[in-house]
């Protein structure tokens, strides 16, 4: 679907098949020429400088953040830089779930959640007495709405969950979820770390309170992420982290805050990390074209799902109608061979998939299995890939 050669890592691994793109995607070489363009031409810290480097780094940054509002339809001051998706979610617990949650409210979140989706909320319940809550997945690993409204009911404070999930790669019915989360005056806070790599994010029409976007999986550089936080939610908000950059005045004895976002980005801000994901979002926003990426990852889903049924004992996971129709990645697991071998053995054929938990131990044993190989799918991904790795996995299995 795109020229492989606009990506170093494939020009200069020729044969590697590359299947691990919901851990992290590879990055085209605009977005490491913006980085390497800054550190050599333009380096500088931003927002306390009084000279040219400086103000023009300050002025790059903040149209990043501008670029990132218009790609998800929020304004720019409801847009907070962060170290990736995990970093977000635990800037949600913490400055707005630290301030607001307290005993005996109920925050709920699904099985089917990443751990980093997951933990936060466990932390945030047990410092505040609080009760944690969970819609359940059926055995296709869709969500269980059929006791949705005594889950989700006046005691409910904060509703969290993923919009497509990292174990299954099926995209999660959101809305009457959000609708229930609004119904009670509940927060709404969306992971879409899987969502976001693969489909158009609008805020408004998700009509969440924080969404949280991983910059590495839709390829952008490592250690930068973006948190959505709707603005009438600011002022309901504690600093999440303390030092310079988020302080309008100071002395020995206390503080007082800059408004949002900056309220939020304590310390030097990652400011090449920032750049290149504005190179990021001009790469997607040429190259991609979400509808015509979505029938094209689900054609690799299909044809990887029809390889894996001629393999003896060899079983997918989650909903294959489903995944045929609108997946980004396929996991799957044999009844007698371990994940983690699978992927040791595919490594030899030059192979890249992941195998194990995938960060999201609930769901895992949720299905009753020890793990699963995972293939995941980005736009560089091609048939002749799947039926690589289906060959592949015919020699180790036999
Ligand atoms: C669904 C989901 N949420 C959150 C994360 C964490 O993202 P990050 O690496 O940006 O912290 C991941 C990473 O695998 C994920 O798949």
């Amino acid at each position: 679907m795109i020229d492989r050669s606009l990506f170093a890592m494939f020009r200069n691994n020729p044969n590697l098949t590359y299947l691990d793109n919901a851990a992290t995607t590879y990055k085209p070489d605009s977005v490491i020429e913006a980085i390497s363009h800054f550190y050599s031409h333009d380096y500088a810290t931003v927002g306390r400088g009084i000279y040219q480097l400086s103000e023009r780094a300050t002025q790059r940054y903040e149209e990043v953040r501008a670029q990132v509002a218009e790609f998800i339809g929020a304004k720019a001051n409801e847009i907070i830089f962060t170290r990736g998706a995990t970093d977000g979610l635990n800037l949600v617990a913490t400055a707005w779930g630290g301030s607001i949650i307290s005993q005996g409210d109920e925050v709920v979140v699904t099985e089917l959640e990443h751990h980093s989706n997951l933990i936060p909320w466990q932390q945030l319940c047990q410092q505040k007495g609080a009760k944690l809550r969970f819609i359940p997945v059926t055995d296709q690993g869709e969500l269980d709405l059929t006791s949705l409204d005594q889950i989700i009911n006046d005691r409910t404070k904060l509703v969290a969950l993923s919009c497509a999930s990292n174990v299954t790669g099926l995209p999660v019915e959101i809305d009457p979820v959000v609708r229930a989360a609004r119904a009670v005056g509940a927060c709404v806070v969306i992971d879409a770390a899987q969502f976001g790599p693969h489909h158009r994010i609008d805020v408004k029409r998700i009509d969440c309170d924080f969404l949280a976007i991983s910059g590495h999986k839709m390829f952008g550089p490592m250690g930068i992420g973006v948190l959505y936080a709707r603005e009438s939610r600011h002022s309901q908000m504690a600093p999440y982290q303390f030092g310079g950059g988020m302080v309008f005045d100071a002395n020995l004895e206390k503080a007082t805050w800059l408004k949002a976002p900056h309220k939020f980005e304590a310390g030097t801000e990652s400011v090449a990390q920032v750049i290149g994901l504005g190179a990021t979002i001009d790469f997607m926003n040429k190259h991609i074209n979400f509808d015509e990426l979505a029938r094209h990852e689900a054609s690799l889903c299909a044809r990887l799902i029809d390889g894996l049924s001629t393999i003896k004992s060899m079983k997918v996971l989650g909903n294959s109608k489903l995944l045929r129709q609108s997946g980004h990645l396929v996991s799957f697991y044999h009844d007698n061979i371990h994940p983690h071998d699978i992927a040791a053995q595919l490594d030899k054929y030059n192979i890249a998939v992941r195998a194990g938990h995938h960060c999201a131990q609930p769901l895992i044993n949720r299905f009753g299995v020890s793990g699963t190989v995972r293939a995941s799918f980005a736009i560089y991904n091609s048939l002749e890939e799947v039926d690589r790795l289906l060959e592949a996995l015919t020699s180790i299995i036999g």
